[in-house]
């Protein structure tokens, strides 16, 4: 209370229009024995706001919140961000009676105006900051000013270490664990490039956000008893700036290494050894036109480039060999053919998976790829062209693996998607329709060409509608008789 006597009483500016506004503060205060406050003048404009700031030299200046002829918004920005900082308070007395409304950048409900009235009258109480009679005071109001600033740059520096520390810790740890499958093709190289420079970046991206999130969390918290607020901040052009153009230009540059790597994993050998990849429910086959075979098995030389050419039976699959990283949609229909090259680069074993939901098999919709070295390649070529039986139902065997008939029909009686053929052939089969029909040759012709029309009551016409279409009519007699030695 010393001090407040030393400094006299508060001195209030009005900023409204009605002069009732006044009279209910002036009752209002008059409530309140211990508040030693004057009013000493009403403006209603900000151009009347600064002159009587410099001639009242006010404390505090109390705007009328429901006074429209009033902008509010101004006096916020000119006192309590602008030149003055001072005590700038909004106050809507239009609940009437003893009641009134404050808003001091907080809303406060009424029954909260007591607190708020012993807060700022009881116990603290303001340094006038804007008095440009006093230059002694002005030159006392600046010390705070530099060693805020001096505070400001200490608050910089540690939190900038935080980042920095961060990032580098980051970046080691990226560097230790190794995130990417094995690279086993040209064309992994500049996409591994890509994903390393995506995790630094975004590893740095990491440090800068958590780090000044973590400083801000423990160095700025709320202490013990502090009711105050932060600083009203408005924006900041410059560092809205920033943060606009530097990420946009960090981004066009990955638009632009991500186009050079695009087309470094396009890059055509004239002389590539030629694989038909034609994906089905729920298999793979390959078929090499060059050598005339074809193989459930994706096996490619090594250093040798590969042109895949990728197409669906049915549905969308997509091709994807993750140490070779590339990756391509199967999708059905002519003309929609897709190419991939690959250039194997390490002798081994690696596994096609499907990449696009394709029904209920897809997980396990998997390939065995093998990269052997050239004179192996050679070896398995010739194995594989002088490899067709002799015997029909070895042929069909064959035949109903390489067209991927086994994803979905079992040769040992479990069940699958479709009817199981062990001991089927010769049998009498319900069909949908109600009619019946003889499992024989003409029957398991008819439903490879169109499987849709003699659908087994129990089943649903799932049967990929082209899966034939490569079949010769001598291979669908070779598979009834493998599914007739099925007994
Ligand atoms: Cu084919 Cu998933």
């Amino acid at each position: 209370m010393v001090t407040r006597r030393e400094a006299g009483p508060w001195r209030i500016l009005i900023a409204s229009s009605h002069p009732l506004f006044a009279e209910g503060l002036r009752s209002l205060l008059h409530q309140r024995q211990q508040m030693d406050a004057v009013v000493v003048g009403m403006v209603s404009t900000i151009e009347e706001a600064l002159h009587a700031l410099r001639d009242l030299q006010p404390d505090l200046v109390i705007v009328d919140y429901d006074d429209e002829q009033v902008n509010r918004d101004e006096f916020l920005a000119r006192f309590v961000e602008g030149e003055g900082r001072l005590r700038v308070v909004l106050l809507s007395l239009k609940e009437g009676g003893q009641d009134a409304i404050v808003y001091d950048r907080r809303t406060l409900a009424a029954s909260q105006v007591e607190d708020w009235l012993d807060e700022w009258t009881g116990t603290r109480r303001p340094e006038r900051r804007i008095s440009p009679n006093l230059p002694e005071e002005n030159e006392k109001s600046k010390v705070p000013e530099q060693s805020l600033r001096r505070g400001n740059m200490k608050h910089a520096i540690a939190a900038g270490l935080l980042v920095v520390v961060l990032a580098v810790a980051g970046i080691f740890a990226l560097q230790r664990i190794d995130l990417l499958p094995q690279t086993a093709s040209l064309q992994a190289i500049p996409i591994d490039d890509l994903f390393r420079l995506d995790f630094t970046a975004i590893v740095v991206l990491f440090a800068l956000i958590v780090g000044l999130m973590v400083y801000s969390i423990i160095v700025f918290r709320r202490r013990e008893g502090d009711t105050t607020d932060g600083p009203n901040i408005r924006g900041n052009m410059k560092l809205e700036v920033a943060w606009t153009v530097i990420p946009l230009g960090f981004v066009l540059y990955l638009a632009f290494v991500g186009s050079l790597a695009l087309g470094r994993t396009q890059a055509a050998d004239p002389k590539p050894l030629r694989v038909d990849v034609i994906g089905s429910q729920w298999a793979w086959r390959f078929d090499y036109p060059d050598q005339g075979i074809t193989s459930t098995d994706l096996i490619l030389p090594v250093n040798k480039q590969a042109l895949l050419t990728i197409s669906s039976t049915d549905v969308i699959h997509s091709f994807w060999v993750p140490e070779f990283r590339v990756k391509q949609d199967a999708l059905p229909g002519d003309g929609f053919e897709r190419e991939l090259r690959i250039t194997p680069s390490e002798v081994g074993e690696y596994k096609v998976r499907c990449a696009e939901l394709c029904g209920r098999q897809h997980y396990n919709m998997l390939a065995l790829v093998k990269v052997l070295s050239q004179a192996d390649f050679d070896v398995w070529v010739q194995s594989m062209v002088t490899a067709i039986p002799e015997d029909p139902v070895a042929r069909g065997d064959l035949w109903t693996q390489q067209f991927g008939c086994r994803a979905c029909h079992s040769v040992d009686g479990s069940p699958l998607v479709g009817p199981t053929w062990k001991g089927i052939f010769g049998t009498q089969e319900q069909l949908t329709d109600g009619s019946t029909v003889t499992v024989d040759a003409e029957y398991i012709r008819n439903s490879i060409r169109d499987p849709g029309a003699q659908i087994v009551a129990g089943f649903q016409n799932l049967m990929p509608a082209n899966i034939g279409a490569d079949l010769t009519d001598d291979q669908i007699a070779d598979i009834a008789a493998f599914m007739e030695s099925l007994k």
